[in-house]
């Protein structure tokens, strides 16, 4: 079954401790955490202090999409911080940077994925693709949550799928952004096996309910 990552982003950071536990307790499979700079994208959220103290309240997988220049520098902050897996946009760095990158989580026994944003073509994730956890494919400009779902991604999401497919690779296939009930049936169908939600989940009034439309069910 599809798993459910909301993003945090969206959440109401008065209470996040209560919001993270109210959307497990919803169903979500894992918490997306959305790391912004303002530089690698226009917009700055949270970083390392506010991941080490959602750690300290809840045990569930935590998946650090780090929208960040240059993010070798922190990966083992993130990681020591209480990442479960850490997202690394390709656009970020050079290849072998990020190459590093991606050990460097792995050697302190994290998985690891690459992100795409939406200009760049399923080929960039080429050289990440044995070595990584999970491929995530931005459905928005990345930098803020609230956005218009991009179905033109869906050939790169199908692309992906068909890759991790006949290589016979078990990553991951996540998408992020605009994603609700409306759009979700389409990027199961290209082959998402991951959907990150951050308004359709925290801005409903019935988390649970809304999780469970993002899989296709009612409750
Ligand atoms: C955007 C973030 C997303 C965002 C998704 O840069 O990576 O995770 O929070 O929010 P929605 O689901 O509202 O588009
Ligand atoms: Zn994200």
């Amino acid at each position: 079954m599809v798993k459910i990552a909301p993003s945090i982003l969206s959440a109401d950071f008065n209470r996040l401790g209560d919001e993270i536990r109210d959307v497990l307790r919803g169903g979500a499979d894992w918490i997306h955490f959305d790391v912004m700079d303002g530089a690698f994208v226009p917009n700055i959220s949270f970083g390392v202090p506010v991941l080490k103290s959602v750690r300290k309240g809840t045990d569930a997988f935590l998946d650090v999409h780090l929208m960040i220049e240059k993010p070798v520098r922190y990966v083992a902050p993130f990681c020591e911080a209480g990442a479960d897996l850490v997202n690394f946009h390709v656009e970020a760095d050079t290849e072998e940077q990020l190459l590093a990158a991606i050990r460097a989580a792995r050697a302190l026994g994290k998985k690891t994925g690459v992100t795409l944003k939406p200009h760049t073509p399923a080929e960039a994730a080429l050289p990440y693709l044995e070595l990584v956890d999970l491929v995530l494919v931005m459905t928005v400009e990345p930098g803020f949550g609230g956005q218009r779902f991009m179905a033109d991604m869906m050939p790169k999401l199908r692309t992906l799928r068909g890759w991790i497919d006949e290589r016979g690779l078990a990553a991951e296939l996540e998408v992020d952004g605009g994603v609700d009930a409306g759009t979700a049936p389409v990027c199961i169908e290209n082959g998402a096996t991951v959907l990150v939600a951050g308004s359709a989940v925290f801005k409903a009034a019935d988390r649970a309910a809304a999780i469970a439309a993002l899989r296709g069910e009612n409750l």
